[in-house]
C-alpha cells in the first residue's frame, strides 16, 4: 500500500480544481482517471484516461452477495445482493431501523455476517478484513467520546493505526485539516468542537490513509442547512478526486442531486437499486405536468381533458397540474396538440419525481 500524501482541494473554500489524489491502489488523478505520463501527447493522454476511467467505472468496488444479519431471532438484513462500481456516489436510503448501519458496519469489518459475503476492491470482507480496512474510510453514525484529545492527536491516532510512517503523518494531517477547513482548530480539544466540526473531523479521519472507498453513515445528520450544503460539496469533491462513496441517509432530498446510483432498503430488504436515472424512470408511469397558460385556457383544458392519457387535472388560476399515464411520447403528443390548437403557454413543465416520491412509492410496494 502506498501512503503518498494526497494534495487535497477544499470545495468549501472554492480552491482551484485539479487536485490529485493517490489512492491506496495508487492510480487516481482529479477526475478519477489514470494520470498521464510526463511528456505524453495531451490528446492521446486524454483518450487513454477516458478508456482507463471507463474500465475503472465498470469494475465493482463493493459487492454484497447474499449478505444477511440476524440479532438473536430478529432478522435485521435479509439476503442483500448489491454491486457498486468504482467511481459511484451511492445513496443508501431507508427509514430508521431499515438495516443501513448493519450493512455499513459489515462493510467496515466491524460486524460479523450471519450469512453471505462482501468483497471490497477485490478483498473478501470475511477472509481478508485487513485488506478491506486499507481500502475503506468509515465514518460511523456517532462520533464517540475522546476526552482530553486534541484535534491533531485524534487524526494522529488514526494515522498511527493505519501505520502511516511518522515522517509523513504531519503532512497528511495538515492536508486533511486543510481540506475539511479545520486547520484553525488543530490544537483544540475534540470534545469542545461543535457538532458540525466534529462531523467534519470524522470525515477527515476517514481520509488519513487515503482509501479508495468512503463509507459514510449519515454524515450530515444534525447539521444546519449550510453545513449540509458544505458536506454535499465535500462529497462531490471527493468523488471528483477519484473516491467511490457509499453514503446513507433518510433525508432523501439531501442525496438526490449528488448521487449517481441509489439503493432503497426497508425492514432489511433491498427494495430497489440502480443508477439514479433508472430508478426515476421506473416510477415515471404517472407523469405530472405543470402548464401555465397565457390565454386560451378553456381551449387548452378541453384539449387536455380529451387526451386519453389524462388521469387528473387540477386548475389554479392560469395554471393547471395534469396527471398523465404514459411515456415521453404521450407527454410530447399533448404538447404538440396544444401548440397545434394555438393555445399559448408560458411554460409546460414535466415535473420530475423527487427522491421522496420514489421512496414513498417503493416502500408502499407500488413500484418494484
Ligand atoms: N446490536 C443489536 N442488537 C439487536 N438488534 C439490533 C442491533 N443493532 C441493530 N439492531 C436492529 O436491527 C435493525 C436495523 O438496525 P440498523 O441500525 O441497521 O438500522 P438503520 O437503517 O441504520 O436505522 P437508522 O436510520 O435509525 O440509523 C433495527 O431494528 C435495530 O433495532
Ligand atoms: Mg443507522
Amino acid at each position: 500500500m502506498t501512503h503518498d500524501v494526497p494534495s487535497f482541494s477544499n470545495p468549501v473554500r472554492q480552491r482551484p480544481a485539479g487536485a490529485r489524489s493517490e489512492s491506496a491502489d495508487g492510480v487516481h488523478s482529479a477526475d478519477g482517471n489514470a494520470p498521464a505520463g510526463r511528456g505524453a501527447d495531451p490528446a492521446t493522454a486524454r483518450q487513454a484516461a477516458t478508456v482507463a476511467a471507463k474500465a475503472a467505472s465498470a469494475t465493482p468496488m463493493i459487492e454484497l452477495i447474499d449478505f444477511g444479519k440476524r440479532y438473536g431471532e430478529f432478522t435485521a438484513v435479509e439476503r442483500l445482493n448489491l454491486k457498486i462500481n468504482k467511481g459511484e456516489l451511492f445513496g443508501f436510503i431507508g427509514p430508521n431501523g431499515a438495516g443501513k448501519s448493519t450493512t455499513i458496519r459489515f462493510l467496515a469489518t466491524l460486524l460479523k455476517a450471519t450469512h453471505g459475503e462482501g468483497v471490497i476492491n477485490g478483498h473478501s470482507v470475511t477472509r481478508d478484513p485487513l485488506g478491506v480496512r486499507r481500502c475503506v474510510g468509515y465514518m460511523p453514525d456517532n462520533f464517540g467520546v475522546y476526552d482530553g484529545m486534541r484535534v491533531w492527536e485524534f487524526l494522529d491516532f488514526f494515522a498511527v493505526a493505519y501505520r502511516i510512517p511518522r515522517a509523513r503523518r504531519k503532512q497528511v494531517i495538515g492536508d486533511v485539516l486543510e481540506l475539511l477547513d479545520l486547520t484553525h482548530k488543530r490544537d483544540d480539544f475534540v470534545n469542545g468542537l461543535s457538532r458540525g466540526m466534529k462531523q467534519r473531523l470524522c470525515l477527515a479521519k476517514t481520509l488519513v490513509h487515503d482509501p479508495p472507498l468512503l463509507v459514510l453513515d449519515e454524515p450530515s445528520s444534525g447539521l444546519d442547512p449550510r453545513a449540509r450544503l458544505e458536506f454535499k460539496a465535500l462529497m462531490k469533491e471527493l468523488r471528483r478526486m477519484g473516491k467511490t462513496i457509499l453514503v446513507s441517509s433518510h433525508i432523501l432530498s439531501e442525496l438526490a442531486d449528488i448521487c449517481t446510483s441509489v439503493g432503497i432498503i426497508e425492514r432489511g430488504q433491498l427494495l430497489m437499486h440502480g443508477p439514479m436515472e433508472d430508478v426515476y424512470r421506473r416510477i415515471r408511469r404517472n407523469r405530472h405536468i405543470e402548464i401555465k397558460f397565457v390565454d386560451q385556457m378553456e381551449l387548452g383544458l378541453r384539449v387536455i381533458r380529451s387526451n386519453p392519457a389524462t388521469r387528473d387535472v387540477q386548475v389554479d388560476g392560469m395554471r393547471a397540474m395534469v396527471e398523465l399515464d404514459g411515456s415521453d411520447e404521450v407527454v410530447a403528443d399533448l404538447l404538440d396538440e396544444l401548440t397545434r390548437q394555438r393555445v399559448r403557454m408560458r411554460s409546460f413543465a414535466d415535473k420530475d419525481p423527487t427522491l421522496e416520491d420514489v421512496f414513498m412509492l417503493v416502500t408502499k410496494g407500488l413500484v418494484s
